[in-house]
């Protein structure tokens, strides 16, 4: 069956570095594939939004195609952290939104978004507390409103590979895992001082999350406890934040993952960052294996000419722009795949809304259901383990390390400090 696409008008709410990397050009691709209408991009620092419109790779890649701001750029920074609001009041209802700020303002900005009846692309993670998720899964799906989460690790082939054999029963029964994703150096000088703080968010909730959510993924199984440690250090600007941490995951078949994040990848490495995944299994009578270099994925180049950092590891993966039959560059890989996978899907939900108006909000839950189940795009129904982790993840790095619990046996599922 051929699946029908509306065009849906986009605001993006965040001007930053996963907006311009990622979130901006894949809109764009899309703009061009008719599932993606006009464009918004809303932030509080005009200077972010005139970084972007001047962006010399996006003109390369996108020409002819464009994008209004909110505030319009040469009118100075805005002071009021609901702008975004004003956006959305001139906006129809069951188009689409990106959220791309800080972790800690996920929450109030859903909050402030779900309203307005727009559906949802949110980076990860979605909330920082399980009840908040609960929360909006449940207004959310009141009001047929589908709501994606960018956990886009899950759209690797490796991952999706790695889920078939091992709900296949392929691989044995998870036993011992280690998972790195260290973020280069230089992200400390980024607009990540200013609120990658102590008290909102630390390296394992902020990237952490993405491998301990590709090991439930990969296996389906339910973390059951958390510690993280985290090493404190300055940020460029005077702040204090945890720069580095490791994090330790215990699922509930008593599997163990050992998570190390940090921001303090050498900027002159060869790699964008360093990150990884190793799990063994138990089988019978035998072990089962599973290495992913995510850091070297076998593309070696030494630049000769134009490109500052000349010997580099290129992930050609996750996302790049690449020649296609169109005018510019198309983004490739499963970064793209992942923004796309949840812009597509509210499309398709809408093309289907309209054709039977009567049966609209009918149409919409059953879609926001059909993907809790399948479980590939990760929403708020079926990836609120993350929010445990990270409830707890918060909880023991506070408390210098100390063991968090995941209890699930009363009605709701709580954390706690082991005692
Ligand atoms: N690999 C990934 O999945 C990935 C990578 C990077 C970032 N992220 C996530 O994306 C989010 C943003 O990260 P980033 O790297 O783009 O951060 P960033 O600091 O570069 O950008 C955040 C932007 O939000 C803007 N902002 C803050 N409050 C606002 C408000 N009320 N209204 C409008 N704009 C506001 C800031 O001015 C800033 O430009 C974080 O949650 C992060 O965890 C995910």
């Amino acid at each position: 069956m051929v699946q029908k696409q509306k065009t849906l008008d986009l605001t993006i709410i965040g001007a930053g570095m996963i907006v311009t990397d990622v979130l901006l050009p894949s809109a764009l691709q899309l703009q061009r594939t008719g599932v993606v209408g006009e464009i918004t991009v809303c932030d509080l620092r005009e200077s972010a939004l005139r970084a972007l419109r001047e962006n010399r790779e996006l003109r390369e890649a996108f020409p002819g195609q464009s994008f209004t701001t909110c505030p319009e750029t040469g009118s100075g920074d805005s002071d009021d952290p609901e702008l975004y609001k004003k956006v959305l009041a001139r906006k129809y209802p069951y188009h689409l939104a990106i959220v791309a700020l800080p972790d800690h303002l996920h929450y109030p900005v859903l909050k402030g978004v779900l309203p307005f009846n727009q559906h949802i692309l949110c980076v990860k993670p979605l909330v920082l507390k399980y009840a908040q998720a609960l929360e909006i899964e449940k207004e959310a799906r009141e009001r047929g409103v589908f709501i994606g989460v960018e956990y886009h690790k899950r759209f690797d082939r490796r991952a999706l590979l790695a889920r078939k054999h091992y709900r296949n029963g392929d691989l044995g029964d998870f036993a011992l895992g280690e998972a790195k994703l260290i973020e280069p150096y230089f992200y400390r000088h980024s607009n990540f001082q200013n609120w990658f703080t102590c008290p909102n968010t630390d390296p394992f909730v902020y990237v952490g999350c993405h491998y301990v959510d590709l090991v439930c993924f990969i296996t389906g199984l339910k973390p059951v406890e958390v510690s993280v440690t985290g090493r404190q250090g300055r940020f460029p600007n005077g702040k204090e934040g945890y720069l580095w941490s490791n994090g330790r995951v215990v699922f509930e078949n008593g599997g163990i993952l050992s998570v190390n994040n940090g921001l303090g990848y050498p900027d002159d490495s060869a790699g964008g960052n360093d990150q990884g995944l190793i799990m063994y299994f138990d089988g019978d009578d035998c072990g089962g294996l599973l290495a992913h270099d995510d850091h070297n994925r076998g593309v070696e180049y030494g630049f000769a000419r134009n490109v500052a950092k000349r010997f580099q590891y290129l992930n050609p993966d996750f996302f790049r722009t690449v020649p296609w039959e169109g005018p510019g560059l198309k983004p490739v890989g499963y970064g793209f795949d992942s923004v796309a996978a949840t812009l597509l899907n509210a499309s398709a939900i809408e093309a289907q809304a309209d054709e039977y108006p009567g049966r609209a909000l009918e149409i919409r839950r059953a879609a926001i259901a059909a993907a809790d189940a399948r479980g590939l795009i990760a929403t708020p129904a079926n990836s609120a383990y993350n929010e445990l982790v990270q409830e707890a993840a918060r909880l023991s790095i506070l408390n210098g390390g100390d063991l968090a619990v995941i209890d699930y046996r009363g009605a709701v599922p709580a954390v706690k400090l082991k005692k």
